[in-house]
C-alpha cells in the first residue's frame, strides 16, 4: 500500500447524484402505469401520465417526455450492489482520512430505506459501505493502527435521539470551530468487526419511529444518520499522525402530501416536522445549485436540525454522494419530477475535500510529550558530562585525558545545538497549530458575518471588507499548511 503523504490544499468535488428506479409493488402492478423510461446508464425518461396533454404536444409540438441525466441512472433491476460499485471507491477514502456523505433522497415508499439499508438479500449502501470498511483495515499491511467507531442517531420531530442508547435522551447541536457540527452526548461505540456494526445498526432501526402510512406500510417517520469514524495512527520519524476519516450515511424520512394521505393527529404532526425539514433540504440544496452559477448565496442551513448535520456533506469538507430514489409509478409522477429537479440542481454542489491529518490536541500533545522528553534527555547528558569531567579533572596532566575532554565538549555542544534545534522545531509546529486554529475561528465568525450581511445589513462596503479579511485568512491558512508539512 503506498504510504499517505498529507496534500496541503483543498481540492473541490462535485456532488455525485445518482437515481435509482424501484420496481413496482405488486398492488401498484395491478392500478399504475410505468412511466419511467431508464435510457442508458446516465440517462432517464419520465412520461407524463397526464393524457389532456395530448392535445399540447398536437398543437404545439411539445412532447409529454422529459429526459434527464445524472452521473447514474439505475433501473428497477439494479440491486444496492449495483449502485454500490459506483461510490466505494468514496468510502475507501474514509480509509485514507478523508470525509464522505451518502444520503437517499426522495419521496416516501420511493425506496430510500431499502437503498440505504437493504434486505437480507440486497443489503443496502449501509452495510456494503461498512464491509468495505473492515476489508481494507484487514487488508492493510502497513504499520498503521485503525480504531474504527460507529455512532447512529435519529431527528424525530426536530429532537435528536440517540439509536444506540436504550432510552435515549434529547441531544442537542454543538458548533464547534475544530469539529464543526456535533451532537453533545451521542455515544460513539469503538466496533472491530463488520457484524458488530450490523447488529448496532439492527438494534438502532429497531429504536427508529416507523409507521404504517398510506404511501407506506413501513414509512421512516424519522431521519436516520449512522456514522462511522476511521482513524488512522501513522508512526513517523517525527512523532505519529493521525488520519481521521468520517462517513455519514443517511436515511431520511418519508415526505408525503398531507392532501394525499389521511393522517390526523400526531401522524399528521410528524408529517408536518418531516416536511419542514425535508423542505430545509430542499432550499439548501436549491441555493447551493445557484450558489455555483451566480456566485454566494445564503444558504439556510440553520432552518432545521438535519441541514445543520448535513451542512459538511452538502458544502463542507466531504466526498458526497445522493441518491435520488423514484417510484415508477404514474400516481407518484409529481414527486417523481419534484425529486428529479432537485437531484439535477444538486449536481451543480461542490465540495472541499482535504485529508483530516491530526488533531490539534493530539499534536500539542504529542509536541509537549516529545519536548518533556528531549528536556528530559538534555539533562541527562548534562549530567553525565559533569560526571566525565569531573572524573577527568582529578587526573589533568595526562595528554590522552586532554584530547578526551576537548572531543566530549565538541560532542556535547553538538548534542546540545541538535536537541535545542529539535525542541525549536516542536515549538515552531505547535506556534503553527495555535496560528491555525486562531485563523479558522476567525473564519468562521467571518463566515457567519458574511452570511448576515448578505440576508439583514446588506452594506456592499461592509461585504467587501469582510471578504477580502476573508480571502487574507484563508492564504494565511494555505501558507501554514504549507510550512506545516
Ligand atoms: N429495489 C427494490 N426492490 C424491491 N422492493 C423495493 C425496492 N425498493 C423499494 N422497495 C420496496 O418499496 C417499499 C418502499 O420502500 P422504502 O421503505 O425503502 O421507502 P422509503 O423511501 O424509505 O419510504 P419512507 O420515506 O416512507 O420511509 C418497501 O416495501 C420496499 O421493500
Ligand atoms: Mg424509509
Amino acid at each position: 500500500m503506498p504510504s499517505i503523504r498529507a496534500p496541503a490544499s483543498k481540492q473541490t468535488a462535485t456532488l455525485q447524484v445518482a437515481v435509482k428506479c424501484r420496481p413496482l409493488t405488486d398492488s401498484e402492478r395491478r392500478r399504475s402505469r410505468h412511466i419511467i423510461q431508464v435510457i442508458d446508464d446516465k440517462n432517464v425518461v419520465v412520461l407524463d401520465p397526464d393524457l389532456s396533454k395530448d392535445y399540447l404536444e398536437l398543437i404545439q409540438n411539445r412532447t409529454k417526455e422529459r429526459r434527464y441525466s445524472f452521473d447514474h441512472v439505475y433501473a428497477p433491476g439494479c440491486s444496492n450492489a449495483d449502485v454500490y460499485k459506483n461510490i466505494s471507491s468514496t468510502i475507501a477514502g474514509v480509509v485514507q482520512g478523508l470525509n464522505a456523505t451518502v444520503f437517499a433522497y426522495g419521496s416516501t415508499g420511493s425506496g430510500k430505506t431499502y437503498t440505504m439499508v437493504g434486505t437480507h438479500s440486497d443489503p443496502g449502501l449501509m452495510v456494503l459501505s461498512f464491509r468495505t470498511i473492515f476489508d481494507l483495515v484487514k487488508k492493510d499491511d502497513s504499520k498503521d493502527t485503525f480504531e474504527v467507531s460507529c455512532s447512529y442517531l435519529e431527528v424525530y420531530n426536530e429532537v435528536i435521539y440517540d439509536l444506540l442508547e436504550k432510552s435515549s435522551g434529547h441531544l442537542e447541536l454543538r458548533e464547534d470551530p475544530e469539529h464543526g457540527i456535533m451532537v453533545a452526548g451521542l455515544r460513539s461505540i469503538k466496533v472491530h468487526s463488520a457484524d458488530k456494526i450490523l447488529e448496532l445498526l439492527n438494534i438502532g432501526n429497531s429504536r427508529r419511529k416507523t409507521e404504517s402510512t398510506e404511501a407506506n406500510s413501513t414509512s421512516s417517520r424519522s431521519h436516520a444518520v449512522l456514522e462511522i469514524t476511521v482513524k488512522r495512527k501513522q508512526k513517523g520519524q517525527y512523532g505519529s499522525q493521525v488520519l481521521r476519516g468520517k462517513l455519514a450515511l443517511v436515511d431520511l424520512a418519508g415526505s408525503e402530501r398531507a392532501s394525499e394521505t389521511n393522517n390526523s393527529g400526531q401522524k399528521l404532526r410528524d408529517g408536518a416536522n418531516i416536511n419542514r425539514s425535508l423542505l430545509a433540504l430542499a432550499n439548501c440544496i436549491n441555493a447551493l445549485g445557484k450558489q455555483n452559477k451566480k456566485g454566494l448565496a445564503y444558504v439556510p442551513y440553520r432552518n432545521s436540525k438535519l441541514t445543520r448535520i448535513l451542512k459538511d456533506g452538502l458544502s463542507g469538507n466531504s466526498r458526497t454522494v445522493m441518491v435520488a430514489t423514484v417510484s415508477p409509478a404514474d400516481d407518484q409522477y409529481h414527486h417523481t419530477t419534484n425529486t428529479l429537479k432537485y437531484a439535477d440542481r444538486a449536481k451543480e454542489i461542490k465540495t472541499h475535500v482535504h485529508k483530516n491529518i491530526g488533531h490539534l490536541d493530539t499534536h500539542v500533545e504529542d509536541y509537549k510529550r516529545m519536548i518533556d522528553n528531549l528536556q528530559v534527555e538534555v539533562s541527562r547528558l548534562k549530567m553525565e558530562l559533569a560526571e566525565k569531567e569531573h572524573q577527568l579533572s582529578v587526573k589533568p596532566t595526562e595528554k590522552a585525558a586532554d584530547n578526551e575532554l576537548s572531543w566530549l565538549n565538541i560532542l556535547s555542544q553538538e548534542t546540545g545545538e541538535n536537541v535545542q534545534e529539535r525542541i525549536n522545531l516542536q515549538k515552531a509546529l505547535f506556534e503553527l497549530e495555535e496560528t491555525n486554529k486562531r485563523n479558522r475561528m476567525e473564519l468562521q465568525h467571518l463566515d457567519d458575518a458574511i452570511a448576515r450581511q448578505q440576508v439583514n445589513d446588506k452594506d456592499s462596503a461592509v461585504l467587501q471588507a469582510l471578504t477580502s479579511r476573508r480571502q487574507v485568512i484563508l492564504d494565511n491558512i494555505r501558507d501554514n499548511d504549507e510550512a506545516g508539512y
